[in-house]
C-alpha cells in the first residue's frame, strides 16, 4: 500500500477552488436506487464561520447501510437522508481553514460529512487522527471495530469456539474472520458470492473452509462446513444465510446481526430467522448491534489492530474508487458483490 505523503503544509483558503463537488438525493427510489436518484453538483467552498473548520476530503466510506438511509424508512437508529440534500457518510480529510483554536490547519480528521470535496461544520463536528497511525488516511474508515465488538462483546467469542462469517470478503466480513482466528477460534468458515472470493477466504485471509451461497442450498453448503455445528454466527446478510445458521448452531450459539445485506441488495423485507423452535430448544442468543453503542473500545482495538498489521497477522485489502462522481455507481456496484475488501472513494490525492 502506498504510504500517505500529504504535505503538512495545508493550501491557503485563497488558494484553495472556489467550488467543490457534492452528492445529493434527487429523489428516493421505491426500491433500489438507480443513477437517476443521485444530483452530482458544483457547490460554492464555503468560509469557516467562528467555531466552525474546512475540510478537504481525501476519502470517504461507502457502506450499504447508505441504501437504507436513501429508501428513507429505515430502522437504522440515524437520520435518512432528505431529498435535494448533500448526502452524509464516514470521511476522512484535512483541516484547511480553521476559525477554532481546538483544530488547526493541516490536522487530519474524520467525521460523517462525506458524500461531498469540502466540508464545514463546527470543530465539535471532527475528531482529529494520527497522521502516522496507518500507510494511507483511508485505514480509519476501515470497519475493524465493528467486527470487533460484533465478535468479543455481543457474541462473546470463546477461545475454540468454531464460527461462521457471511459476505466474509467484504469489509466487515474478512476483518471478523480473522479477528475471530486471531482471539482463538477453533475454526472460522465464511461464506461470499464467488469461486474467487472463496478462493480469496481460504488463501489470502487463512479461513478453514468456504463456500459460494450461490452453489445450491447454503444449509446443506453450511453443513458439510460445519460438521461439528458452529457456534457463533456473525451475520451480515440475514435470509437463507440466517435461517441456516440458526439450523446448524449449537446449544447456546450465539448469533451477532451486524448487517442485512439480503434486504440492502434486493429493498425486499427480510422473512426472519425461520423456525423459533431452535431458538428455544437449543437456548440460542440473536442479537442485533450498531458500532454506535460501543465507541468506547475504539482505543484499545485500533491499538491491537495496528499491532497486528505490523506484525503482519492481519490482512487489510481496499477497493478505492477514484473520484466523488464515481461514488453512486460504486454504491451499487458495491451490494452487487463487483469488490472485495473495505470499499473506500478517494476524493482527492
Ligand atoms: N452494525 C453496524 O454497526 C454496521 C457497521 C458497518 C456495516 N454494517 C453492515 O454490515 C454489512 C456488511 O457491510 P460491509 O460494508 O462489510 O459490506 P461488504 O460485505 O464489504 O460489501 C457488500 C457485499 O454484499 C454481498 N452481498 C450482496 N447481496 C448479498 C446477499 N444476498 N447475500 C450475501 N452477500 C451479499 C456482496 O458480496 P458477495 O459477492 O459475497 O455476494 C458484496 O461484496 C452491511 O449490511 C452493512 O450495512 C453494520
Amino acid at each position: 500500500m502506498k504510504p500517505f505523503t500529504k504535505s503538512a503544509t495545508p493550501p491557503a483558503l485563497s488558494s484553495l477552488p472556489s467550488s467543490g463537488l457534492e452528492v445529493r438525493l434527487a429523489s428516493r427510489p421505491v426500491g433500489l436506487p438507480t443513477l437517476d436518484h443521485f444530483e452530482i453538483v458544483e457547490a460554492p467552498v464555503p468560509v469557516p464561520a467562528p467555531g466552525q473548520v474546512l475540510v478537504r476530503n481525501l476519502f470517504m466510506s461507502l457502506d450499504p447501510g447508505m441504501l437504507m438511509l436513501i429508501a428513507g424508512r429505515s430502522p437504522l437508529p440515524m437520520p435518512p437522508y432528505a431529498v435535494g440534500e448533500v448526502m452524509y457518510g464516514d470521511a476522512i480529510g484535512e483541516v484547511v481553514a480553521s476559525a477554532d483554536p481546538s483544530l488547526a490547519e493541516g490536522e487530519l480528521v474524520v467525521h460523517r460529512l462525506g458524500w461531498r470535496e469540502y466540508a464545514v461544520a463546527e470543530a465539535g463536528a471532527f475528531r482529529r487522527v494520527d497522521k502516522t497511525a496507518y500507510p494511507s488516511p483511508s485505514l480509519h474508515l476501515g470497519f475493524g471495530l465493528v467486527a470487533y465488538v460484533g465478535l468479543m462483546d455481543v457474541a462473546g467469542l470463546r477461545p475454540g469456539d468454531t464460527v461462521f462469517v457471511s459476505s466474509a470478503a467484504g469489509a466487515t466480513g474478512s476483518m471478523a474472520g480473522q479477528i475471530a482466528r486471531l482471539k482463538g477460534a477453533g475454526r472460522v468458515i465464511g461464506s461470499a458470492g464467488s469461486a474467487d472470493k472463496v478462493a480469496y477466504l481460504t488463501g489470502k485471509l487463512g479461513f478453514d473452509a468456504a463456500f459460494d451461497y450461490h452453489d445450491g442450498p447454503v444449509l446443506d453448503r453450511l453443513r458439510e462446513a460445519a460438521p461439528d455445528g458452529i457456534d457463533v454466527y456473525f451475520d451480515n446478510v440475514g435470509g437463507e444465510q440466517l435461517r441456516a445458521a440458526v439450523e446448524v448452531m449449537n446449544v447456546h450459539g450465539r448469533i451477532a446481526v451486524c448487517g442485512a445485506l439480503n434486504r440492502q441488495s434486493t429493498g425486499r423485507p427480510d422473512e426472519g430467522p425461520g423456525d423459533l423452535l431452535n431458538v428455544l430448544g437449543k437456548r440460542l442468543t440473536i442479537r442485533g448491534f450498531t458500532l454506535w453503542d460501543h465507541l468506547n473500545r475504539a482505543v484499545e482495538f485500533g491499538e491491537q489492530f495496528r499491532n497486528w498489521l505490523r506484525e503482519g497477522s492481519i490482512v487489510y485489502d481496499e477497493t478505492v474508487i477514484d473520484g466523488l462522481a464515481s461514488a453512486p455507481q460504486a454504491l451499487l456496484d458495491l451490494v452487487h458483490g463487483r469488490y472485495t475488501g473495505k470499499t473506500v472513494v478517494r476524493l482527492m490525492s
